[in-house]
C-alpha cells in the first residue's frame, strides 16, 4: 500500500491511544458490568473496593450532574444503569484507580445484586413479544400479491446471517483530560469525533465549545466505533470532570469483545417468483434484525437493509419489510455494509433457491436480471450510469464464466473426495448517508510561509487511507507535490459538526470539501500571479510546484509565490464545506433519491472442498469492480482486497456465539476464527474498471470502503456449491456462517 500511514504502521511508529505519552496523575478507569443479560438491580455492594490501595473513586450514575443518556438515535441507553441491566456487559460502575491492577482488584470486591427479568436472544421471539425498536417498515414497488400469478416458479424460504465481531486491532480507548474553566479535552479511538462532543455534553452538562476532540488515527474501526466508541470516551470524561485527573479508559480484548455491540445477527423469510425465462417477476422479504439491548444506529442499519434489499437486480414487484427487534445482547452496532450485506445474502440465496427448483445455475438467474439504466430501484430512484452489466461482461472476458463452471463439472465427475465449486456475486451498493443531514462536511486548509500546507477534515483515518486521498487531492488542486501536504488529526475545535467518518463516504465529502478550499486558496493565488505579472488570472496556470504565466511555466516557484500573498497580506488559510447534492428522501412514500450514485462490481469465486474433512479452501477469486478514477490506486486496492476477505469471514468462517442466557460463547480469539493469511485464496485478482470516471465524487473517483465486502457472499454459495456436488438433491439451510464444522454435518446428513 502506498499509504504513507502504513510505512509508520510497519514499523511501529504510529501512535494510538495506548500509546500517548501520559501524566504521572492519570488514573485508569475500569467498568463494572451486569453479569446477567437482563434483570433489576437490587443493591450494589462495593465491599472493601475503596481501601484497595490505589482505588480512588468509584462513579454511579448518581454522580452524573447532566443527563445518563447516550442513545444517538433513539433515548433508551444509560451511560451507567440506573436499575435495569439489559445484556451482560451493561455498564454500572466506573471504578478510577492509580494502577490497572487496582481497579482489576476492585472489580472482585463488588457484589451486585440483580433479580433475573425474562431474557429474549431470538428476534422472532421478541418480535412475537412486541419488543420493537420502531414501527415496522415496508418498500414496496409494483404489485407483488399479482406478480405471484404471472411466475412459473414461487419459491419460499428462510435465511439466517450471524453477527460479526469487529476485531479492529486496537480496542475501544480514550484518554479525557481536565481543561480550563471546567471543560475537557479527550483524545478517542472514534469515527465520530463530534458524537462523542455531544454525548459529553449532556452526560456533564456542559456547552461543546468546552469540549475538544481529538482524533489521530484509529487502529481500526470498521464501523465499530461510529457510536460504540461514545461511551468509553463519556465515561473518560465523566472521570477528568469528577477528579479533575486525567482519565484513562483502554478496554482489553476480552471486555471489548463481550461487551461491545458487533454486526447484527438477521433472521429473514423470503419469497421469490420467475417466469420460465429465468425473470425475477416479485420479490418479498421480511428481516427481523436482532438489534440487542440498545438501538443504538439499528433503525439506520435497518433502511440500508431495505435500500440494498435487491442488490444488483431488476425486480418489477417487490415487497421488503425490516423489523428491528430488542434482545438481551450487546447492542449491535454499524459494521461495514451497515444492514447491506445481510439484505443481499437473503436476495442472494433466494436466487439460489430458485435456481435449485428451476433446475437452473443462479448465474443465469442473477445475469439476466441485472440492472440497466432507467431501471427503477423499489425505492423510487432511477440507475443511472449503471456499470453492473460491464463489469459482469468484463468478468466473462477475463475468465469465461460459463466454462470455469462447465471444468469444474467435469472436475466433479472424476473427483469424489475432492468437490469444486463456484459463484458469482454481483453487488452494487449505494453512496450517501441514507440519513440526508449528514452528507455534509467542512474542511479547513492553512498554506505556512514556507510553502508547506496543512489540511483540517472531519475525516477519521482508521486505516482506509483517507488521509492520503485528502493529500492527493490538496496536491492535485494546488499543483504542488503531495510531500508538502500534511494532514492534521481530526479537532473538534478546528473543523466543528463532523459527521462520522461512514457509509463509505470519508474521502466523497471531506475530499470535496478539501478540494473547494484549496481551490478558493488557487484563485486567490493566481490573482496575485497575474497582477504580478501584468495579465488577467486566467492567465495564471499552475503545474508542479511552478506559476506559469500563459502556459510558461518557468516563473515563480510555489514558494516565492506563497511569500508574495503574504507579503501583500492575502490570506492564506481556507474554510469550506461541501454538502451532497440532490438527494432526498421521503420517509412516509418511501421514495426518493437518497444516493448520489452507485458502486458496481462483479466476482467470480472459486472453492475446493475436502469431501471426507469438511474442510475448504478458495482457490481462485476474481473481482472487477468499478472506483471511478481512483483517488489512489493502491489504497483502493487494499480497500477492495480487504473488504472482501473480510466479508468472505463474515460468510464462512466468523461464527459469533451465544448461549440462550445471553452468554458469548466466543468471546476471544481463540474461539472466534477471523480471517488469516492463510485464509486468503491462493489467487486473488482483482480489477478496477479506471477508466470509468463518476460524474457524481470528487476529482472523478467512488467510493470504496464498503461495497466490496459484499463480494464474500458469492464465498457462501461456492462452499455451497461444492457440498451440492456431493449431494445434489438434498435441500440446504440458508445458515451463514457455513463453517467447516457445519460443512461436515451437512455432509453427514447428505449421506444418511
Ligand atoms: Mo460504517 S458501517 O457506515 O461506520
Amino acid at each position: 500500500m502506498n499509504n504513507d500511514e502504513i510505512v509508520k504502521h510497519v514499523r511501529g511508529e504510529s501512535e494510538f491511544i495506548d500509546d500517548l505519552d501520559i501524566p504521572n496523575n492519570i488514573l485508569y478507569g475500569t467498568v463494572f458490568v451486569s453479569n446477567v443479560s437482563h434483570g433489576k438491580i437490587e443493591k450494589i455492594d462495593i465491599g472493601n473496593a475503596l481501601s484497595i490501595k490505589g482505588v480512588i473513586r468509584i462513579i454511579d450514575y448518581k454522580d452524573i450532574s447532566g443527563e445518563n443518556q447516550i442513545g444517538a438515535i433513539v433515548k433508551d441507553e444509560e451511560l451507567l444503569s440506573e436499575g435495569e441491566v439489559r445484556f451482560i456487559g451493561d455498564p454500572i460502575l466506573l471504578i478510577l484507580s492509580e494502577d490497572r491492577d487496582s481497579g482489576k482488584k476492585a472489580l472482585k470486591e463488588i457484589k451486585a445484586d440483580i433479580s433475573p427479568l425474562p431474557v429474549i436472544t431470538d428476534p422472532r421471539e421478541s418480535f412475537k413479544a412486541g419488543n420493537l425498536v420502531a414501527p415496522v417498515r415496508t418498500f414496496n414497488k409494483g404489485d407483488v400479491d399479482k406478480g405471484w400469478d404471472n411466475c412459473k416458479f414461487v419459491v419460499e424460504g428462510k435465511v439466517d446471517s450471524g453477527g460479526q465481531e469487529h476485531f479492529y486491532m486496537e480496542t475501544q480507548a480514550a484518554i479525557a483530560y481536565p481543561s480550563e474553566k471546567d471543560g475537557v479535552k479527550v483524545f478517542s479511538s472514534t469515527q465520530s469525533p463530534t458524537a462523542v462532543q455531544k454525548s459529553i455534553s449532556t452526560v456533564l452538562k456542559i456547552p461543546m465549545n468546552k469540549i475538544e476532540v481529538d482524533v489521530r488515527r484509529l487502529g481500526g474501526a470498521f464501523g465499530g466505533k461510529e457510536d460504540q466508541a461514545t461511551p468509553w470516551a463519556v465515561m473518560a470524561a465523566l472521570g477528568a470532570f469528577i477528579t479533575k485527573r486525567p482519565v484513562k479508559i483502554v478496554l482489553s480484548r476480552e471486555d471489548d469483545i463481550r461487551i461491545t455491540g458487533k454486526r447484527h445477527p438477521f433472521s429473514s423469510d423470503f419469497k421469490i417468483g420467475l417466469d420460465d425465462s429465468c425473470r425475477i417477476i416479485a420479490y418479498e422479504a421480511t428481516f427481523y434484525q436482532n438489534c440487542g439491548a440498545y438501538a443504538d444506529l439499528s433503525t439506520a442499519i435497518l433502511e440500508r437493509s431495505l435500500f440494498h434489499s435487491t442488490n444488483s437486480y431488476f425486480i418489477p414487484n417487490v415487497r421488503v419489510t425490516g423489523i428491528s427487534c430488542y434482545t438481551n445482547l450487546p447492542p449491535f452496532t454499524a459494521f461495514r455494509g451497515f444492514g447491506g450485506p445481510q439484505a443481499m445474502f437473503v436476495m442472494e440465496s433466494a436466487i439460489n433457491r430458485a435456481a435449485e427448483v428451476m433446475k437452473v445455475d443462479a448465474r443465469i438467474i442473477q445475469e439476466k436480471n441485472l440492472l440497466k439504466d432507467g431501471d427503477i430501484f423499489p425505492y423510487g430512484m432511477v440507475a443511472k450510469n449503471c456499470n453492473i452489466r460491464l463489469s459482469w461482461k468484463k468478468l466473462d472476458e477475463y475468465s469465461d464464466i460459463e466454462n470455469t463452471f462447465k471444468k469444474i463439472e467435469a472436475f466433479n465427475k472424476k473427483n469424489d473426495l475432492i468437490k469444486k465449486g463456484a459463484a458469482v456475486i454481483p453487488v452494487t451498493f449505494g453512496i450517501s448517508f441514507t440519513n440526508k443531514m449528514m452528507n455534509q462536511a467542512g474542511a479547513l486548509v492553512h498554506i505556512y510561509t514556507d510553502g508547506s500546507v496543512s489540511v483540517n477534515t472531519g475525516a477519521v483515518e482508521m486505516g482506509q487511507g483517507v488521509n492520503k486521498k485528502i493529500i492527493n487531492i490538496a496536491s492535485d488542486t494546488l499543483s504542488i507535490s503531495p510531500s508538502l501536504v500534511r494532514v492534521e488529526s481530526t479537532n473538534t475545535t478546528r473543523v466543528a459538526n463532523t459527521s462520522p467518518t461512514a457509509a463509505s463516504s470519508g474521502a466523497d465529502l471531506n475530499g470535496m470539501a478539501t478540494r473547494t478550499a484549496c481551490k478558493v486558496l488557487s484563485d486567490r493565488l493566481a490573482n496575485i500571479a497575474a497582477e504580478k505579472f501584468g495579465v488577467s488570472s486566467d492567465k495564471i496556470t499552475f503545474k508542479d510546484g511552478m506559476t506559469c504565466n500563459i502556459g510558461n511555466c518557468d516563473e515563480m516557484v510555489w514558494k516565492d509565490l506563497i511569500n508574495l500573498a503574504y507579503s501583500k497580506r492575502v490570506s492564506l488559510s481556507s474554510h469550506a464545506y461541501y454538502t451532497t447534492p440532490d438527494i432526498y428522501f421521503d420517509k412516509e412514500k418511501e421514495k426518493g433519491k437518497p444516493f448520489a450514485y452507485h458502486v458496481f462490481g462483479t466476482a467470480l469465486i472459486e472453492a475446493e472442498l475436502d469431501v471426507l474433512r469438511g474442510t475448504y479452501k478458495f482457490t481462485k477469486v476474481k473481482i472487477i469492480h468499478d472506483v471511478g478514477k481512483s483517488l489512489d490506486i493502491k489504497t483502493d486496492l487494499g480497500q477492495i482486497e480487504g473488504g472482501f476477505i473480510q466479508g468472505l469471514g463474515w460468510m464462512v468462517l466468523e461464527e459469533l456465539l451465544f448461549d440462550d442466557k445471553g452468554n458469548i460463547m466466543t468471546g476471544s480469539s481463540s474461539t472466534y476464527k477471523i480471517p488469516d493469511i492463510r485464509f486468503v485464496p491462493d489467487k486473488l485478482d482483482v480489477q478496477i474498471m479506471e477508466e470509468l470516471k463518476n460524474p457524481y465524487a470528487v476529482l472523478g473517483s467512488k467510493a470504496v470502503g464498503e461495497p466490496p465486502f459484499m463480494y464474500g457472499i458469492g464465498g457462501y454459495f461456492a462452499v455451497r456449491n461444492c457440498i451440492a456436488a456431493v449431494s445434489p438433491d438434498k435441500k440446504l439451510p440458508f445458515d451463514s456462517p457455513i463453517t467447516p464444522e457445519k460443512v461436515l454435518s451437512y455432509l453427514a446428513f447428505a449421506d444418511s
